[in-house]
């Protein structure tokens, strides 16, 4: 066990002592929760080895699953990374600091246990306050998310205390992130491009930014088998609650949610049903229901997602049914994470 020093925040004008203390943390090899805009990180120097072990043992993430390099600045950008095409550098440029994160080919000082052994590597400038001013004191910082592995992404500093106290020799909480969900992964390493995990930045975007189609393999929408995993990390369980989640896709999933929840109560099993607030109004059920926000606004659904997923055990409850979003905008990572989560899939 570690003796984990947290330290409390405010987001937009965070105390500089407090972050020049985890910058030494950092700087000294050790490993420190830190917020940005999309989920927590878990952060250490990309440039030691020994630190970013750190971070696998942390969250009990196997060595095969590479990690995003955080950095604060564009030029920071040739410390990490080896070659980058002209056209991914004008992206980066638009969406950055930003929910966006690009695979290039790796610069010889990121560590091996970063990229897995990979000879490419994932970036992204976190637009945070406080990340920001982390990276420009302790240099470009490998982060994956600071949840235990297999646990959805933390989002809120009470998430980050419930899995890394004890773990990370320091936290810093500055409250509730703004997406709730992570970035959006493009390899750009081959032709076409292709989106590895959607994310907070909208696939669409991305697209009409680059002025070329992104590919979008199924694997990326969170369908296909888990053994053709589009990178090694992606083929790990996740975001999954114990308890069964049943995702209800399609139209009219009013009638298919109160179908479904009828047959699990005739089975005596106490049923959850997680909907979108225009649904909640129209099912007449019996049973608790959970709504996750308006479909009309999907910013605020992705933002509920996970702590909502988290809640789920606590829920007193044998099942849970979920019904699922439009792939549109945020859509489609909402999408990718609750397929991922569910353990049944109702079309
Ligand atoms: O929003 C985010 O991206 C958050 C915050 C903390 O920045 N980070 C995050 O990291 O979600 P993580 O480790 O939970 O997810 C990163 C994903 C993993 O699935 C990993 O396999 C993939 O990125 N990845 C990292 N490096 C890669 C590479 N060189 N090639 C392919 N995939 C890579
Ligand atoms: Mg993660």
């Amino acid at each position: 066990m570690t003796l984990t020093k947290v330290f409390s925040v405010d987001p937009l004008n965070p105390c500089e002592e407090a972050l020049k203390m985890c910058c030494e943390v950092v700087k000294g090899g050790g490993i420190v929760v830190f917020p940005t805009e999309t989920v927590y990180g878990l952060g250490a120097s990309a440039f030691n080895g020994e630190a970013v072990k750190k971070i696998f043992i942390a969250k009990g993430r196997p060595a095969d699953n590479p990690l995003i390099v955080h950095i604060s600045r564009v030029e920071q950008l040739y410390e990490v990374a080896d070659s980058v095409p002209e056209e991914v550098l004008n992206a980066v440029k638009v969406f950055w600091p930003g929910p966006f994160t690009v695979i290039v080919r790796k610069s010889a000082r990121v560590v091996k246990e970063v990229t897995a052994g990979l000879p490419t590597v994932a970036v992204r400038m976190p637009a945070h306050p406080v990340a920001l001013k982390l990276i420009d004191c302790a240099g470009p910082i490998a982060a994956p998310s600071a949840n235990i592995s297999g646990r959805p992404s933390p989002t809120t500093g009470f998430h980050v205390m419930m899995d890394m106290f004890g773990r990370a020799d320091a936290i810093i909480d500055a409250g509730e992130t703004l997406y709730g969900v992570e970035s959006t992964i493009i390899d750009t390493t081959s032709k076409p491009y292709k989106l590895l995990r959607p994310g907070a930045m909208p696939i669409e975007k991305v697209a009409e930014v680059l002025r070329q189609e992104v590919l979008i393999p199924v694997q990326a929408r969170g369908l296909g088998e888990f053994e053709k995993a589009l990178a090694p990390g992606m083929r790990y369980k996740h975001y999954s609650p114990e308890t069964p989640v049943i995702l209800v896709e399609g139209l009219n999933t009013v009638q298919a949610i109160k179908k479904v929840v009828e047959e699990l109560v005739k089975e005596g099993k106490r049923v959850v049903a997680i909907v979108s607030s225009e649904t909640a109004k129209n099912l007449e059920t019996p049973i608790r229901l959970v709504t996750y926000g308006s479909r009309a606004n999907l910013f605020e659904i992705a933002k509920n997602l996970f702590k909502i997923l988290r809640e789920i055990d606590n829920m007193g409850v044998d099942i849970a049914v979920i019904e699922g979003v439009e792939e549109k905008g945020l859509g489609l990572a909402v999408m990718n994470r609750l397929r991922k989560a569910a353990t049944k899939i109702i079309h």
